[in-house]
């Protein structure tokens, strides 16, 4: 796909604690846990190397090295496979090791989304670059990221995914305030970070997709933490609209927050079901 702006880089904070999930994110990375069995950092890895973009920053803890490792060559393995002739495993296998350059930042503390972006500043080598959650899943012919950078190379400017939800979940959400301007595209004039009800400017909340400005890290530098005391990416988002235009893309898709078991095993059977 064309990659007009050529963004080169893309970020996946995996560094949150995954509270929802416990007990077994006291040692096992949320991203690891498997769609029966492919964790879903693949599907987010696989999703951004679909749109050109091969060089991927994983923002983790220092205790989540296993992550990184899941794309690692596997020689042992590899071997085995050969010395046994199971040639399908072995190109699937290959494939895994050699989709994406991931390069690994750490967040000591999990103090936010904002935070963890904030440490791949070194690391970014285009003036825009990508932000994927792998927490939302979804599944479309014409995935979620090509989706926004579809938005991005006809407007420019910063652009998020956004997704209509129903009330009871707009005070756990990032919700934007903007104006229609072309099917499922927004101009946003106004974004808050799990508001009140009363407060809430729409019922269109931001889902994990998001091409930025890499003015954004001299915003988030000077951030102060908000809702749950975090560090939030949503408030320097809404600072950077003194300077940049801000898009929101309505996703097209089967949509599941797999950061929660119920999305996790929604998802499972959702993929069951196409695959039969
Ligand atoms: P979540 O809000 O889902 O937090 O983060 P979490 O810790 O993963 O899960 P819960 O809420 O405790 O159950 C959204 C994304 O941002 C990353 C997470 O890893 C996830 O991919 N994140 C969040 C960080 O990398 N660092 C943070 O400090 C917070």
């Amino acid at each position: 796909m064309s990659n007009k702006f050529l963004i080169k880089s893309a970020v996946i904070p995996v560094a949150g604690i995954g509270t929802r999930f416990l007990p077994i994110t006291r040692s096992v990375p949320k991203v690891l846990l498997p769609l029966i069995n492919r964790p879903i950092i693949e599907y987010a890895v696989r999703e951004i190397v679909s749109c050109g973009i091969s060089d991927i920053i994983f923002v983790m803890g220092r205790n989540m090295n296993i992550v990184k490792e899941y794309f690692d060559e596997k020689s042992d393995l590899l071997k085995y496979l050969k010395d046994s002739n199971n040639f399908e495993k072995i190109k699937e296998q290959e494939e895994i090791s050699k989709l994406a350059n991931i390069d690994v930042v750490y967040q000591d503390k999990a103090l936010g989304l904002g935070h963890a972006i904030l440490q791949s500043k070194s690391k970014i080598k285009s003036e825009y670059f990508l932000v994927v959650l792998p927490d939302d899943l979804i599944f479309n012919d014409i995935n979620a990221v090509k989706q926004i950078l579809e938005v991005h190379n006809k407007l420019g400017g910063t652009c998020v995914g956004l997704k209509e939800v129903q009330e009871e979940e707009i005070s756990n959400k990032g919700i934007v305030e903007g104006k229609l301007i072309k099917k499922n595209i927004y101009s946003l004039s106004n974004m808050v970070e799990k508001p009140e009800i009363v407060n809430a400017p729409s019922n269109l909340s931001i889902i994990g997709r998001y091409i930025l400005n890499k003015k954004i890290f001299e915003l988030l530098e000077k951030q102060s933490p908000s809702a749950l005391g975090e560090i939030q990416i949503t408030d320097s988002i809404k600072n950077s609209m003194k300077f940049e235009n801000v898009y929101g893309k309505l996703i097209e898709g089967e949509h599941f927050d797999v950061g929660n078991p119920k999305g996790m095993l929604e998802a499972s059977i959702y993929l069951t079901n196409q695959n039969k």
